[in-house]
């Protein structure tokens, strides 16, 4: 039976949540992965020391596995001074912005993507040496919404050359370009925008556990972001941006942003890279590229995964919490070795 290695697997862009989903969640990252940058936009959101060690404690608790390193994150504010930074800096990989109320639980992000109004703290971080990663979304019509933010992209990256910044889970061809403008820009890109296109959600029937922002886009931004993925561009890394959110959350009117991905992502990775013959850059993607990027060391973690069919679960549940994978019920190809 074929079969493949994937050593350290890091997700740089990881929704964990908190209480009992994420005791539900966080094993299915932790029994996989090596580490995992975990997004901030709980309610409320993780902005000071003191929620964010006691979250730290909390995900160190529910990922039972003590090889597991979850990288936690600050929710970006425009008045952190620059000693509250200094002070913290060890303690988180980066600071998360989400623009005000453009996706979960992002209501008090910031409301102006003005240079100049992000200034101060992106001045700080620039000195402490602290990397931005940033949900570049505009308000505009959502299929634009990515496209229309790049110029913010520019501005931030010109006006500050040695900020580290990661344009997160990338959805567009034009994102895929600006990666090569600017030698301080990066990108997080997820499985699903590798695998659908806006025609798998909302084409036929309207399929909700697909529903996630940025939405999916068109077949040639999908086609940019496979090439990048595959050949594993060096500036680009996996992150899931596995979002769970309840299933009557997301089977409902009104239904929530988000797909749960973390059970399947190394194993659809594995299909999908064994499929266009680019096994040999799977590790770069899943693992060296974030290694570089966010000079991580971190410990080896071997996974194997087999060519064997598996079943995904329709849902994954833990007391009360209920949550749906993508391809809930479908056969994959591939497995992780018991
Ligand atoms: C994420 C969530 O649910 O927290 N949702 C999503 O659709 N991706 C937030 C985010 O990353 O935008
Ligand atoms: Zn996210």
């Amino acid at each position: 039976m074929k079969t493949f290695e994937i050593n350290s697997a890091l997700d740089m862009h990881l929704h964990l949540r908190d209480g009992e989903m994420l005791k539900l969640v966080g094993p299915h990252t932790s029994n996989t992965f090596v580490g995992a940058l975990i997004m901030p936009n709980l309610v409320p959101p993780i902005t000071t020391k003191e929620a964010l060690l006691s979250y730290k404690d909390r995900i160190n608790e529910a990922c039972i596995e003590d090889d597991f390193d979850p990288h936690v994150t600050l929710f970006f504010q425009n008045d952190y001074s620059y000693e509250f930074l200094k002070d913290i800096k060890d303690d988180i990989i980066a600071i998360k912005l989400y623009p005000a109320g453009i996706t979960t639980n992002s209501e008090t992000g910031v409301s102006s993507m003005d240079v100049e109004v992000l200034r101060p703290t992106l001045e700080s971080m620039s000195k402490l040496g602290i990397p931005l990663c940033i949900h570049g979304e505009t308000n505009g019509f959502v299929m634009d919404r990515e496209k229309e933010f790049m110029p913010i992209y520019e501005s931030i990256a010109s006006s500050f050359p040695d900020l580290k910044i990661i344009m997160e889970h990338i959805t567009t061809k034009e994102a895929v370009a600006l990666l090569d403008k600017y030698d301080n820009l990066h990108a997080t890109v997820t499985l699903h925008h590798l695998l659908i296109t806006l025609d798998d959600v909302a084409g036929g029937m309207l399929q909700p556990h697909l529903f996630c922002k940025p939405i999916a886009k068109r077949p040639e931004d999908r086609s940019a972001l496979l090439n990048a993925a595959l050949k594993a561009h060096p500036k680009l890394m996996f992150g899931s941006d596995s979002a769970p959110h309840p299933k009557h959350k997301k089977e409902c009117c009104g239904c929530a942003a988000g797909v749960f991905t973390s059970p399947i992502a190394l194993q659809v990775l594995t299909e999908l890279f064994e499929e266009h013959d680019a096994l040999d850059n799977l590790n770069a993607f899943v693992s060296l590229n974030a290694q570089r990027v966010y000079n991580l060391k971190p410990i080896p973690k071997t996974i194997k995964l087999v060519k064997k069919d598996f079943v995904v679960p329709a849902i994954y549940e833990r007391d009360t919490e209920k949550v749906v994978p993508m391809y809930a019920g479908e056969t994959i190809a591939w497995s992780i070795e018991e």
